[in-house]
């Protein structure tokens, strides 16, 4: 290939984020703007992130996409507005700012490749972190600047959080055509240092109900869900900020607890019903209950999204204790793995009165493995060459690289191309 055709590759990473004041339902679906406003921790990339390549050349004859290794739909509709927003405003920029720009580019097709670094099935938000990446690495292929949040939730609503670190709220915005319903840096990933964050994966199961297609039936058929974006959601934002600036974990944790629990009643008040939490979400949640009455302090949050793995908050005094419970109550099958990826957690001896304060039955098996991490930063360039996903021929390196088979396989499939992107 000559060395001209093969002229850009870029390489970015983006976060997962955790809603503790959740986003469910839209009042325009194709937009994507929300019913209500939103607000997330953004995890560290060390433990959890999505990597895309994307490569634009004028020997590409068409644009090209590959997920977790196998070759999908490029035309996902989504996927689709994306492209489409990241190259209008790459030729506006060429037309009104800076005509000096070169724009041959713009006319190229792209080859995007894109992977995450944890199971896609574990329901832990991939979407935000794909499309997040996404648009990051397109723009930064395009030579787009600026708030790139709108373009993001294009893709996929919780996504325009993942474009910021730390903690970021996700205004819900006014306008019908969007463009204030945005993402914005509450607080940077520095912010509150002592703040830990575990991940328990109770299952490896896919999620049943989508979030794209259950959120759509929940703003059909529920009133609870109508009352709590109009009249719950406001004032918890303006609370859960000031918990979040004040470091003030009790209410921080009460308020991610009780918006989780929100969140989950309005799914049960869909008709019909939605069921995310299983019988390991529910001993999670009495373990951490009774754990937190046994200390007679709020030391330990739960929340879960659309599906039965658990993330905890909470702060690193308390982590190797609470984490002995959890290994007791939960006795690990690991088959010689790790029970805890991530961040290390110094060991701790379970006491004999917590274990009868908390006094429920072991579940064994119920959780897989902990991730354990923290807040973290927004998506990163990744500058050096050598970690590109595509190779200098525009496919990918180590992967399925022609695979007709898998090309339409996620065709108008709701949710798989989100639930992996
Ligand atoms: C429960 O962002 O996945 O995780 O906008 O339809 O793609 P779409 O939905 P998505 O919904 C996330 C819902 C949630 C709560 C949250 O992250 O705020």
């Amino acid at each position: 290939m000559p060395e001209d055709s093969m002229e850009k590759t870029y390489t970015c990473t983006a976060p997962v984020n955790i809603a503790v004041i959740k986003y469910w339902g839209k009042r325009h679906e194709d937009l994507i703007l929300p019913i209500n406003s939103s607000l997330s921790v953004t995890l560290h990339q060390d433990q959890l992130k999505t990597t895309t390549t994307v490569a634009t050349s004028k020997s590409f004859e068409e644009d090209r996409l590959w997920l977790n290794g196998k070759e999908e739909d490029i035309n996902h509709p989504r996927l689709q507005s994306c492209l489409r927003e990241i190259r209008r405003l790459a030729r506006k920029r060429r037309n009104d700012d800076d005509p000096g720009l070169d724009s041959t580019c713009l006319s190229y097709k792209v080859h995007i490749c894109s992977i995450n670094n944890f199971p896609t099935a574990a329901g832990l938000a991939s979407s935000a972190a794909g499309f997040a990446c996404l648009v990051y690495t397109l723009a930064q292929a395009f030579g787009v600047e600026g708030e790139l949040s709108g373009v993001a939730r294009q893709g996929s609503g919780s996504a325009c959080r993942s474009m910021y670190g730390g903690f970021v709220q996700w205004l819900m915005g006014h306008q019908s055509d969007g463009k204030d319903s945005l993402a914005q840096q509450v607080e940077p990933e520095t912010h509150w240092p002592e703040l830990r964050i575990l991940v328990l994966v109770a299952s490896a199961e896919r999620k049943h109900v989508g979030s794209t297609s259950g959120m759509q039936t929940s703003v059909q058929t529920s009133h609870l869900l109508k009352h709590r974006a109009e009249s719950v959601v406001p004032d918890r934002m303006v609370e859960m900020i000031k918990a979040v600036r004040g470091k003030d974990f009790t209410a921080f944790a009460e308020l991610t607890m009780k918006d989780s629990n929100q969140f989950h009643a309005t799914c049960l008040d869909t008709y019909p019903p939605i069921f995310y939490l299983n019988s390991v979400s529910h001993q999670v949640i009495n373990l951490v209950h009774r754990y937190n009455s046994h200390y007679g302090l709020t030391r330990v949050a739960y929340t879960f999204d659309a599906g039965p793995n658990a993330v905890i908050f909470t702060l690193e005094q308390y982590i190797s204790d609470f984490i002995q419970a959890v290994r007791h109550f939960f006795p690990a099958l690991t088959n010689g793995g790790e029970f805890i990826k991530g961040l290390p957690v110094p060991h701790a001896d379970l006491s004999e009165e917590l274990k009868q304060a908390i006094g429920l039955e072991p579940m064994p098996k119920g959780i897989s493995y902990i991730i354990s991490t923290k807040p973290g930063p927004g998506p990163c360039v990744v500058k050096d060459p050598t970690q590109h996903l595509l190779g200098p021929d525009g496919l990918p390196k180590n992967t399925v690289k022609q695979d007709s088979h898998n090309r339409n396989r996620h065709k108008n499939c709701d949710g798989d191309i989100t639930a992996t992107l």
